[in-house]
């Protein structure tokens, strides 16, 4: 866990904070997204929690444990770190770039190569094509991976993201982030991740942060966020289509009635049980079916109509 109490950033020379009082509470094995706009102190809260910045008032605990009182080499070496210009060292292989921390860290050279290949496998890129190639010669979103790969090389049970897949185009980068959720599920790391978009940080988050001018806006759960924005800079940040983007939050099992007699029920168009309501909408429309039936461990297990749909919205609050 990472606990943040009352920490303020004044960087020389600069009238106003870069980070204004924060407090926030990061739960182990939980992703907390940074989102807000440029300047705001997303990265200046990042680089404090690592100590490669040091904070001007207040406190951060990693594990119950005051971070100043640890040696920074070894804090950082125990945090895994993408940072925002993704900084591979380009007079060094993919392959040395992602061994730099397991060398500090004294790895026997057979373990480092062996992990070398075994986190470009997890990235989703061909060690034996791509291990000996500079940097140069990958693509942005190849960097980017590689970032990510060096990050993880120690297996931190910390990461702190700084915008880790902003250099890749919407499709890869859908896919480097269902590939990191689905990693994720089984690492269980206590993440913070910057980024921009908001549907990054929606489908991404266990938690979102919104800062504004160096202050935290609103700290909840997407879902939360989305029903109760704090205000209208959130509402004006989350944009005016939230109610779509809870639609993507809400999955088919949740809404659809248990079907208790099967009759009839054969002839239904069917979807599964995780599917999200966008998801499920577009099906019954594409179908053109005024409900639909919903599968679980293969069993037709429930149904969901679009009056089901809007009766469950509204009865949330905040529409
Ligand atoms: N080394 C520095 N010296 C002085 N001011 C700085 C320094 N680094 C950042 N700042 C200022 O502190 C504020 C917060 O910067 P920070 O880099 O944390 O923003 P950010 O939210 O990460 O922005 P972006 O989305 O553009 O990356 C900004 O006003 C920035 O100009
Ligand atoms: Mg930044």
């Amino acid at each position: 866990m990472i606990e943040i109490d009352g920490v303020s950033k004044r960087y020389n020379g600069q009238g106003k904070l870069a980070v204004d009082n924060l407090s926030i509470k990061i739960e182990a094995g939980e992703i907390c997204v940074f989102i807000g706009p440029s300047g705001c102190g997303k990265s200046t809260t990042l680089r404090m929690i690592n100590r490669m910045i040091e904070p001007s008032n207040g406190t951060i605990k990693i594990d119950g444990e005051d971070i100043t009182k640890s040696n920074p080499d070894k804090l950082r070496m125990r945090i895994g770190y993408v940072i925002q210009q993704i900084g591979l060292l380009p007079h060094k292989t993919v392959g040395e770039n992602i061994a730099i921390v397991p060398r500090l860290y004294g790895w026997p050279k057979e373990l480092i190569e062996k992990r070398v290949v075994e986190l470009l496998d997890t990235i989703g890129l061909d060690a034996a094509v791509e291990k000996d190639k500079y940097p140069s010669q990958l693509s942005g979103g190849q960097m980017q991976r590689v970032g990510v790969a060096r990050a993880m090389a120690v297996d931190p049970s910390i990461m702190l993201m700084d915008e880790p897949f902003g250099a890749v185009d919407p499709i890869a980068r859908t896919r480097l982030q269902d590939e990191f959720l689905r990693l994720q599920k089984n690492m269980k790391k206590t993440i913070c991740f910057v980024t921009h978009d908001i549907d990054e940080a929606i489908k991404m988050g266990d938690k979102i942060a919104i800062f504004n001018e160096g202050k935290l806006v609103q700290f909840d759960t997407p879902s939360n966020i989305l029903t109760n924005p704090a205000g209208d800079f959130v509402k004006d940040f989350i944009g005016s289509d939230r109610l779509a983007k809870r639609l993507k939050l809400i999955s088919a099992g949740e809404i659809a009635k248990r079907i208790d007699s099967l009759s009839g029920c054969e002839m239904m168009h069917a979807i599964e049980h995780t599917a999200s309501i966008q998801e499920t909408m577009s099906f019954m429309i594409e179908k053109d079916a005024e409900y639909v039936g919903v599968i679980n461990k293969g069993k037709l297990s429930g149904m969901i109509s679009f009056a089901d749909i809007r009766s469950y919205m509204n009865k949330r609050a905040g529409v």
